[in-house]
């Protein structure tokens, strides 16, 4: 008799349904795993043959031979060794073979029978709903799998005795709880940088439509502090934006203790990252920190120090909004709707442009530095702002500077005008300004006449790529949404071009 179970194998942050096939025949002893397993997979073995020891079940001196279906999709990860082991309970007839029929299992086995935990159950338990089953998972990541919904069937038990008794009806075993993290409440304030008061503007705007930021000063200015006070002025994470996140974090084995949370991701990868640190990849696929940042911060500190070929493997995420892996014998996607914001000093000694300095490398300290970033990376930064040393005056005698909880309440009215904007248009998925459409934002961006020339000007003069334009026309209308005005003007498209003009001088002066 063959004993089938239902499992998962993870293709991004998708689950694809494989059926494991359990066979227990005459022969010579042993177990036999067959379907395109990887290491870990084929290791399972030894777990299974281990744990159902260590449960009082020995195998009969029989051969069994179980199969992946279907056999030509690449299983990875340790997650099969449960399925593996009900399907060989099952066929052994040590729990009724009917009972998994209604669930899809996932689950790491120790050698004394309990369930470790496992990356993905998250997804699993979404892809599970999604054929109408349930989910076995292990205990510690049930209230995770618990958020696919309430009607999902999910088992978490933590040990195979606990789930065989939980079959013969003996200790029924209780639904895990959804759980979310509490945040933090003291994230790092505004309030506590002096002076820099265009520089928080700029934190603002790119905040409040989604778009990407570089910071260019001199060493000790107050770029990283500025970066690092941006989640405190950022709004929550939707219902559904949520899922996705932790979805991602799931797959990457990153929810700690199976809790969610709706802080927007902020990460900080350090410029010493690699192609598969930042973009996924690796001997076993993952999420790089660029889909870990999906509808968060991907904060680049110290930009030009990344290797370039690391950085221009941005380009395609932050274009595209996912990181495309392709392996040996297939292709994986993450999802990596990013906000990338940088920083950098001017050039290697950091002193480029300070009044009264004088490099010895003289101009080339800095072109060659700059010349790290490639222009085309360069044209997907919307603003590009200079962070000058933070004069003395601001710094003995500051002026009562702004907290966050009052900057994040104006976030959050312009994204929400966002939000109804592109909802009321039909596009769904869309919720910033910066993620929305070419054509999208040459209909909803339309500036008035004196807008209109000063964009025509600019364009002309400052040679604007096609992307250039319509990422002036983003900011314009992120800024016309803070001022709470339906049409962009004037001012607006001012300020928006001059976010881009910083940049494009930085090259020049050099
Ligand atoms: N505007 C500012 N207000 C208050 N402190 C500042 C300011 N700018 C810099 N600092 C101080 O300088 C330190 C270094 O700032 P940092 O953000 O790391 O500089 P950068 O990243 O530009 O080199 C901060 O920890 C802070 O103590
Ligand atoms: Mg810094």
């Amino acid at each position: 008799m063959v004993a089938r179970v239902s499992t998962v194998a993870f293709q991004g942050i998708e689950g694809v349904p494989v059926e494991v096939q359990v066979m227990v025949a005459p022969g010579k002893m042993g177990i036999q795993i067959v379907g395109l397993p990887d290491k870990a997979v084929a290791e399972s073995r030894e777990r299974v043959q281990a744990a159902l020891h260590a449960s009082g079940l020995s195998l009969p001196a029989k051969r069994v031979t179980v199969n992946l279906a279907p056999a030509d999709l690449p299983k990875e990860g340790s997650h099969f060794d449960l399925p593996i082991a009900l399907g060989l309970m099952a066929a052994l007839g040590a729990i009724p073979a009917d009972a998994l029929s209604e669930y899809v299992v996932v689950g790491e086995l120790n050698l004394d029978g309990t369930i470790a935990a496992i990356a993905g159950a998250l997804p699993a338990a979404i892809g599970a709903n999604a054929t109408g089953k349930g989910l076995i998972c292990p205990a510690e990541s049930g209230s995770e799998a618990a958020w696919a919904g309430s009607e999902v069937n999910i088992l978490a038990p933590r040990s195979l005795i606990s789930l065989a008794n939980h079959f013969r009806g003996t200790q029924i075993l209780s639904r895990p709880e959804p759980s979310i993290r509490p945040n933090a409440a003291n994230l790092p304030d505004l309030a506590e940088i002096k002076g820099q008061e265009s520089a928080k503007r700029a934190l603002e705007v790119a905040a409040a439509g989604g778009h990407n930021l570089l910071m260019v000063g001199p060493p000790g200015s107050g770029k990283s502090m500025l970066a690092s006070r941006l989640p405190s002025i950022l709004p929550p994470l939707s219902a559904a934006e949520l899922l996705e996140v932790s979805m991602i974090q799931s797959i990457a084995g990153q929810l700690s203790g199976g809790k969610l949370s709706d802080r927007r991701p902020f990460r900080t990868p350090h410029h010493s990252a690699t192609m598969a640190a930042l973009i996924g990849g690796g001997l076993r696929a993952r999420p790089g920190e660029a889909s870990l940042a999906h509808h968060g911060v991907l904060f680049l500190d110290e930009f030009p120090e990344f290797a370039p070929q690391v950085l221009d493997a941005l380009r395609q995420p932050l274009e595209s909004g996912e990181c495309v892996i392709a392996r040996a014998n297939h292709r994986v996607s993450y999802p990596a709707r990013i906000q990338l914001i940088a920083a950098m000093n001017p050039c290697r000694c950091g002193m480029a442009g300070e009044p009264g300095h004088t490099c010895a490398r003289g101009p080339r300290c800095m072109t060659d530095y700059q010349a790290r970033i490639s222009g085309p990376l360069m044209d997907r930064i919307d603003i590009r702002i200079d962070v000058p040393a933070v004069s003395a005056s601001d710094l003995i005698r500051p002026s009562a500077a702004e907290a966050s909880a009052d900057v994040a309440l104006r976030v959050a009215r312009a994204r929400a005008i966002q939000r109804e904007r592109y909802a009321s248009a039909g596009a769904a998925g869309i919720s910033t300004n910066a993620g929305c459409s070419t054509s999208m934002i040459e209909k909803f961006a339309e500036a008035d006449a004196a807008g209109l020339q000063l964009l025509r000007d600019a364009a002309d003069k400052m040679k604007f790529s096609a992307r250039g334009y319509h990422r002036v026309l983003k900011v314009a209308r992120t800024l016309a949404d803070l001022d709470g005005k339906e049409i962009v003007g004037r001012i607006h498209l001012a300020e928006a071009i001059s976010y881009r003009v910083a940049g494009e001088r930085l090259p020049a002066a050099a």
